[in-house]
């Protein structure tokens, strides 16, 4: 390099040359820096090992030739592109800055994390600036300086704070600006720089906390193309300016809360192809749309639009995608709908469309979703879709529609769903259903479907739900119904079908909840129905099933057993004759019981001689028992006082005690130990008595005193919680389960500062909430009014302790006993989940094989429990949908109202299946503006309490739907609470959401 500036030296001849010689000698003196300056960079970035990026990056070689790396003409390093190369580290601008001539930084797509130091700004001569797709931190710089860009991209890059939106202010060349997706947890209103930017043609801000209305300045941005504000708290009126914007081919304005209708002029668009301003408040018709020839991608769903669909829509040659879904449109659908395009997917349902079906959208052969549920259609289905096979979901339910289903449509190749409850629809199921391999859901009930079911019904093989209630089906059930290994649901209720129930619903293996009732069918009960393995509910009631009840469904724990009306015969196995069935065999004149007082009681031929002798032995044999119970119960009794005597006095023997600190302690064992006394017992759980302790400096813990017993396995009612039994307290089993339950540090779950054992009982020292539990808030006398923003914070919060319980911890920790009870609060009111973990200390199952322990309480208990003692997170997940549909409905668990075995997750569901919206079971409480936000959290909550274990989310998919579910309202509020809670950032998941 010295010789060749040297010889450059020596060519300067003449003061016109002067000039350039001298910047020519310092040209090369840093282009040697240049590579220490590269070679900074990649030492330190991390690359998959594979990747070889840097493998040309050695310090010997032209640094022109490296990997990503682009010169000028005089050797000066003008690009830097290493986007998507899987890079990690911190990026030192400090170097790359340094790079004198650098036009160009592209290292998108990849995962750089850290800050972007403030030495960006000496990147005065970049154009190019790309950093979008990594996980950087902190906030974005200054980038003032920066203002010959014409390209800036840091759209989901993990920027925090908020945007400087003054920088945007000189960089007049400015074309391509996206800054969505990152977390900013401070709202901004529109910014005013940006619509300066006369020479944007691609915005993208979408959620980027940008609150308020858009200006009437946006319509100066005449070269925009893309504009995309989804996302946002945007307000007010759509500015009738944008109407302006002639190139714009896609406008994204989805959740926002704009409300006006679309201004006038807003058909100029005319080169509009994707148009989706969905989930907004939105008024007014769809005229202006009329114009919009160019369109491919129309949604505007969740708005309160109205009027009529222009019948132009119907001439669109690049339509695919239609989705208006929960509107107030009315009027027919434009009868060419689809016809000249390559259209793919419908969904206006929830509106009141009213005419028929617009025969031809299937043309083109591009179909996947029809969805119009919900409307007021007639009409038959046209048989034009007998052969679209490239339908997926065909859903239209709730309509007025009639007449046949075109035989080809139930074997379409690749439909997965037939949804066409509650028309007027007749004829039979036809047996092309055999070739419909995809076909996960039929559901047909309450139409007037007749004929028999086709024995190549069971060549469906995905067949998950099989609903046909009420329809007028006779005949067999196919006998080959056995090849349904997938299926979970068969409700045949309110049909005509009269054969026996075919023995090989045995082999249908995924069965959860049959429904046969009301019938006419013979026969007995197949014995192999009680060996399916997850079964949960079997209605077989008002038909005229005969012969005896089999021993296997004995050993089922079914939520629901109704065997009542039938011609039934013989004994109610003992196991069956329980409180929860009570009328389930009611109308079975032949049955008998021993235990069941409206039945006869069942004795053989030759007892039937002796019969009074029987009954005056039983007679007296009760008498006997009863003396037996009493004796035992004053026994329990006393044994319990003295028990509790003991353990008192063995408080005062404090050599007795050993304790275990978990946390730094500001109390002594003597201390907790002398307030462990009657006077201030809060509380009676399954596991022992809670005390608070008020220590002299004021502060408040909780003490849970969990006393050892010989007796094992005593049950309280309320809870199943056993008491201690002797041999857990005190074993390295035991001091492991707790010191692994102290290690858990999170904000949602309730602090265990220490353990306190004597030989006999156990005190654990928790924190102390004062605000007591959501149970208590919710059913109890401390029963007080909690806003929706506050059940919410409770559901989001709890669901994150059980998340960080369930993934958060070295091993998941399951809770087994989640209940709104077991949620407590604190003086803000922010849940803890307590008593984790505890079920599986108090009580290890037979040879202390935890897993298989049994915990629970009644109304939160999974169905699985029911089947199998196999529990894990997802039983947890259960329990904690019921807490949610306490929260939206402020029910309890079980009460009356539901009737005899009927809980709440079965109140729900029962009325999801009716024409009843969700919107009725939110509790009255909660005004009607937040409803709708409850709804939302119901359905979570339907989706937490599924009958089969797999389908339900996992914590932390839920954690993420209910952080999804966020109230507007309460949005506000974490925004003026400036930097208290980073603002969640809601990602629009699908352009095309469906309803259903
Ligand atoms: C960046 O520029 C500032 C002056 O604007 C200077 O003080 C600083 O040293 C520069 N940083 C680097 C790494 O060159
Ligand atoms: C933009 O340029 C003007 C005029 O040069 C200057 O006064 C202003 O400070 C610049 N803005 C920023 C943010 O640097």
């Amino acid at each position: 390099m010295d010789m060749l500036a040297r010889m450059a030296a020596g060519l300067c001849v003449g003061r016109v040359l002067m000039l350039l010689c001298f910047s020519l000698s310092v040209v090369s003196a840093s282009e040697g820096d240049e590579v220490q300056l590269l070679l900074k960079l990649k030492s330190v970035l991390e690359t998959p090992s594979t990747a070889g990026v840097f493998s040309s990056w050695r310090a010997g070689d032209d640094k022109c030739g490296f990997t990503g790396i682009v010169c000028n003409s005089d050797g000066f390093v003008t690009e830097i592109d290493l986007s998507r190369k899987g890079l990690a580290g911190t990026l030192p601008f400090d170097s790359i800055c340094s790079l004198g001539s650098l036009q160009k930084i592209d290292l998108g797509d990849n995962l750089l994390h850290g800050n972007v130091a403030a030495d960006l700004r000496n990147c005065t001569s970049l154009k190019y600036l790309d950093l979008g797709f990594n996980s950087f931190s902190g906030k974005v710089p200054d980038l003032s300086t920066l203002s010959g860009l014409d390209f800036l991209n840091l759209n989901n890059s993990g920027f925090s704070g908020v945007f400087p939106w003054k920088s945007l202010e000189n960089m007049t060349d400015l074309g391509f600006l996206s800054l969505g997706d990152n977390p900013f947890d401070v709202t901004s209103p529109f910014p005013m720089e940006v619509i300066k930017l006369e020479k944007l043609n691609w915005l993208y801000l979408t959620n980027c906390s940008i609150r308020g209305q858009i200006p009437e300045g946006i319509g100066n941005l005449t070269l925009l193309e893309n504009l995309e504000l989804s996302d946002n708290e945007l307000s007010g009126e759509i500015p009738r300016s944008i109407a302006r914007l002639g190139q714009l081919w896609q406008l994204e304005l989805y959740n926002n809360s704009l409300t006006g209708k679309l201004p006038l002029w807003f058909g100029n668009l005319t080169r509009l192809m994707n148009f989706d301003a969905s989930h907004n408040r939105l008024g007014g018709d769809l005229s202006e749309i009329r114009f919009l020839t160019s369109l491919a991608s129309l949604q505007l769903f969740e708005n309160q639009l109205t009027g009529e669909i222009p019948e132009e829509l119907g001439e669109l040659k690049n339509l695919t995608e239609l989705s208006l879904y929960s509107n107030r449109l009315t009027g027919s659908l434009p009868p060419k709908l689809g016809s000249l395009a390559d259209f793919n997917y419908i969904d206006v349902s929830d509106n009141s469309f009213t005419g028929s079906i617009p025969p031809d959208m299937c043309k083109n052969g591009e179909m996947t979703d029809l969805l119009m549920l919900d409307n007021r259609l007639t009409g038959t289905i046209p048989a034009t879709y007998a052969s679209c096979s490239s339908l997926t979901r065909l859903r239209l339910s709730n309509n007025s529609l009639s007449g046949a289903v075109p035989a080809g449509i139930w074997g379409l190749p690749n439909l997965t769903i037939i949804d066409l409850a509650a028309n007027r629809l007749e004829g039979s199921i036809a047996s092309d259903i055999r070739m419909g391999k995809s076909l996960a859901q039929l559901l047909l009930s309450d139409n007037r479907f007749s004929g028999e079911l086709p024995e190549a019904m069971s060549e469906a093989s995905s067949l998950v739900s099989i609903q046909l209630s009420l329809n007028g089906f006779v005949g067999k059930i196919p006998s080959t119904i056995g090849n349904l290994t997938k299926l979970n649901t068969l409700d045949l209720n309110g049909n005509l079908f009269s054969s026996s129930i075919p023995e090989s619903i045995g082999s249908c293996v995924a069965l959860a909840d049959v429904n046969l009732s009301n019938n006419s069918l013979t026969g007995e009960i197949p014995d192999s129905i009680g060996n399916l393995p997850t079964l949960n509910s079997l209605n077989l009631s008002n038909n005229e099933l005969s012969g005896v009840i089999p021993s296997s469904l004995a050993l089922l724990k079914l939520s629901l057993l109704d065997l009542s009306n039938n011609r039934l015969t013989g004994p109610i196995p003992d196991s069956l004759s329980i409180e929860a069935y009570h009328d389930s065999f009611d109308g079975n004149p032949g049955l008998c019981s021993q235990r069941l007082k409206q039945f006869q009681p069942c004795i053989s031929s030759s007892q039937a001689t002796t019969h009074l002798g029987v009954i005056l032995s039983c007679f007296f044999a009760g008498i006997f028992l009863l003396l037996i119970v009493f004796a035992i119960t004053m026994y329990l009794k006393f044994r319990k006082k003295s028990n509790s005597l003991k353990s008192v006095n063995s408080l005062w023997r404090p050599d007795s005690w050993n304790m275990k600190p978990y946390r730094v302690l500001s109390f002594t064992q003597r201390e907790i130990i002398d307030h462990v006394r009657t006077e201030n017992l809060i509380g009676r759980g399954g596991s022992g008595n809670v005390y608070k302790v008020v220590l002299g400096n004021g502060k408040e813990l909780a003490v849970k005193h969990i006393w050892a017993s010989s007796s094992g396995s005593l049950r309280s009612h309320r809870s199943s919680l056993a008491i201690l039994s002797k041999k857990s307290t005190g074993t390295p089993e035991y001091d492991a389960e707790v010191a692994a339950l102290s290690s858990i540090r999170h904000v949602n779950v309730v602090k265990l500062y220490c353990s306190i054992t004597s030989e006999d009982s156990h005190l654990l020292v928790y924190e102390y909430l004062p605000n007591g539990s959501v149970w208590d808030r919710l059913h109890e006398s401390q029963k007080m009014e909690m806003g929706w923003d506050v059940r919410y914070e409770i559901a989001l919060g709890a669901a994150r302790g059980l998340e960080y319980l369930h993934h958060g911890c070295a091993r998941p920790i399951i809770h087994r006993d989640v209940k709104s009870s077991n949620i407590l609060l604190d003086e803000e009111w922010k849940p803890r989940i307590a008593d984790f973990g505890l079920a599986k200390i108090v009580q290890p199952g037979p040879g202390g094989n935890w897993t298989h322990a049994i915990a629970g309480t009644l109304g939160y208990i999974a169905p699985e429990y029911a089947y199998t003692m196999k529990i894990n997170e997802k039983s947890d997940v259960y329990s904690f949908g019921v807490v949610l549909m306490e929260l939206v409905t402020g029910r309890r668990p079980i009460e009356s109202e539901f009737g005899e075995n009927e809980d709440i997750v079965r109140w729900v569901r029962g009325n999801t299946s009716s024409e009843k919206p969700l919107l009725d079971l939110v509790d009255a409480n909660i005004p009607d503006t937040l409803k709708e936000d409850a709804v939302e959290v119901l359905r979570i909550a339907i989706l937490c309490t599924a009958n089969l274990p797999t389908v339900r989310p996992s914590m932390r998919m839920v954690v993420q739907m209910l952080e999804e579910a966020e109230p507007i309202s309460l949005k506000n509020v974490l925004v003026d609470k400036v930097g208290e809670n980073s603002q969640q950032t809601e990602e629009k998941q699908q352009n095309t959401k469906p309803s259903s």
